[in-house]
């Protein structure tokens, strides 16, 4: 992304800026008072008046130019310019005025740029938050009249070159045909493979994706196929690829893309293995959008120039998407909490937190309890909103040595009170892959503090998952019943 030069801003001026403020107060005031007159003929003590008038009166007036297009360009074109997520384009003053009132209300709640975690122990990157005075500046500007200020304050709206927010990918890969999504019905889980003809192992350090008709993907996950047989599959019906919650039994998860989500780099170069001939397979979530869609996207891959040192693992609790954990809400339930438990058998460093679940969840917290009893939050989602699921990595790795207990409490709310409950009135809600039924989870993605040790975790993550699954088939026999039911569709 190539945000307009901060040297713009630096353009020599005639006046400092203090004597801009009173320039432009007197004559805004000029212009209103006497019909357009030079400032000259203000009577001296109407002068003196608006000069030294008591400080909350005189306002510094904010313009576009100056203080409001760094803020829009930066925290928000970034989605909202053609091709991209949002519905129209903050791009020029034009877009910006046009909207203003809108953009000083859901700036003011927080609403946008969306970013659904609170500020916790520790700092994310690339956090999508504005800083208070930057939501107090877009205030004070609706409320001058959305004033668009000097040509000679003007930027440049920033260009975003291919379109990538990434940059050019290493790789893009063209989905072989349309998908073809109904106007109505239920959602639609479909994998589709394709073969990235890879002739050597490469390292995945980022993967975004350009829906054709973006309205209808909900959200899609990436799996490698190191077989490269999973593009032969036969096609089910008439439509391409097969279907399922199941992209195949020994494919390597690549992490996903959903609606809101922006694309990211793996910090300090960490990336994920592809093995030489594997097929990427792409596992859609289609929700019907009320009209036919085609959906033929375009992915890119971003690659590692070499292998990283370190192996990302992830923590997922509980795992399984809660589907061995009990999650059965009664209808009209306002707060049912599942909670999950891991205590680190080996000291690792936290690269980042990531949470999943549908329309009716509330909010997921993820703490880690150090050793010596400090107790440090890692996620926290207080307004769940199933349309942005973002991966929130940190800043810095987060140290969490062995012994270091995680604990993750997700909440529901299958009220008719939760606007966001799909089931009017609301219907009893169990473990499934329908967006009205529920799933949940909060992961932490890591990497073990020595590399050596990263064995023993995945194995003791393998273990516990084992072992939750075992239990809860004991004590819920028709379980089995329904995942078996589940896997099959
Ligand atoms: C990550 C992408 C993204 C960023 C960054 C972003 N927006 Fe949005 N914005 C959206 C999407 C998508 C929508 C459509 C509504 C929705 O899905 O919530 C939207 C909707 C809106 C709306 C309409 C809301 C309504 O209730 O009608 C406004 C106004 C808006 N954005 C302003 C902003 C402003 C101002 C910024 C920057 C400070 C910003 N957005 C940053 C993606 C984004």
């Amino acid at each position: 992304m190539n945000y307009p030069k901060e040297t713009s801003f630096l353009t020599p001026r005639m006046h400092s800026p203090q004597h801009c403020w009173m320039h432009d107060t007197v004559r805004t005031a000029d212009a209103n008072a006497f019909g357009g007159g030079g400032w000259i003929r203000l009577a001296p003590a109407l002068l003196a008046a608006l000069l030294f008038s008591a400080p909350g009166h005189a306002e510094t007036q904010i313009t576009f130019n100056k203080q409001i297009a760094p803020i829009i360009y930066k925290n928000c074109s970034g989605c909202h310019r053609p091709g991209e997520a949002a519905p129209f384009s903050l791009l020029s003053y034009a877009d910006a005025a046009r909207k203003a009132k809108t953009i000083g209300k859901v700036t003011a709640s927080r609403a946008m740029p969306p970013w659904k975690a609170e500020q916790v122990s520790y700092a994310y990157r690339d956090e999508r938050r504005l800083k208070a005075e930057e939501i107090g500046l877009i205030q004070e500007w609706v409320k001058q009249g959305m004033p668009e200020g000097p040509d000679a304050d003007r930027i440049e709206a920033p260009t975003f070159g291919s379109g990538w927010m990434l940059g050019e990918p290493d790789l893009i890969v063209e989905m072989p045909a349309a998908y073809h999504v109904p106007a109505d019905g239920p959602d639609i889980y479909r994998n589709i493979a394709v073969s990235l003809g890879l002739t050597e192992d490469k390292w995945i350090t980022a993967i975004d994706m350009k829906p054709s008709a973006r309205a209808v993907v909900h959200h899609v996950l990436y799996f490698a196929d190191g077989s490269g047989r999973a593009h032969e599959k036969p096609q089910q019906g008439s439509e391409p690829g097969f279907s399922g919650m199941r992209a195949g039994v020994a494919t390597i998860p690549l992490g996903g893309w959903a609606i809101g989500a922006q694309p990211h780099f793996f910090p300090e170069g960490l990336a994920l293995r592809v093995p030489k001939g594997s097929d990427l397979v792409v596992q859609y979530h289609f929700h019907p959008s009320g009209k036919p869609e085609a959906e033929k996207s375009v992915i890119g891959l971003y690659f590692a120039k070499k292998a990283p040192e370190r192996t990302l693992t992830r923590i997922q609790m509980p795992p399984h998407y809660s589907l061995f954990s009990g999650l059965d809400i009664p209808a009209g339930e306002k707060d049912f909490v599942l909670r999950d438990s891991y205590t680190l058998p080996v000291a690792v460093d936290g690269v980042g937190v990531g949470a999943h679940a549908h329309y009716i969840a509330r909010e997921m917290k993820m703490t880690a309890t150090l050793p010596h009893g400090e107790m440090k939050t890692l996620l926290w989602i207080k307004d769940w909103d199933f349309a942005w699921q973002d991966r929130y990595y940190f800043q810095q790795f987060v140290p969490l040595p062995q012994g270091t207990k995680l604990d993750v409490e997700i909440h529901w709310d299958n009220s008719a009170e939760n606007p966001r409950n799909p089931s009017n009135p609301p219907a009893r809600v169990t473990w499934g892959e329908e967006s009205k039924d529920e799933m949940g989870s909060v992961s932490l993605i890591a990497v073990a503090h020595e590399e050596s040790d990263l064995k023993r975790l995945n194995e003791d993550l393998a273990q516990r998952s084992r072992r939750i699954a075992r239990q809860r088939m004991l004590s819920d026999p028709d379980l089995a019943k329904r995942i078996a039911r589940i896997l099959s569709q």
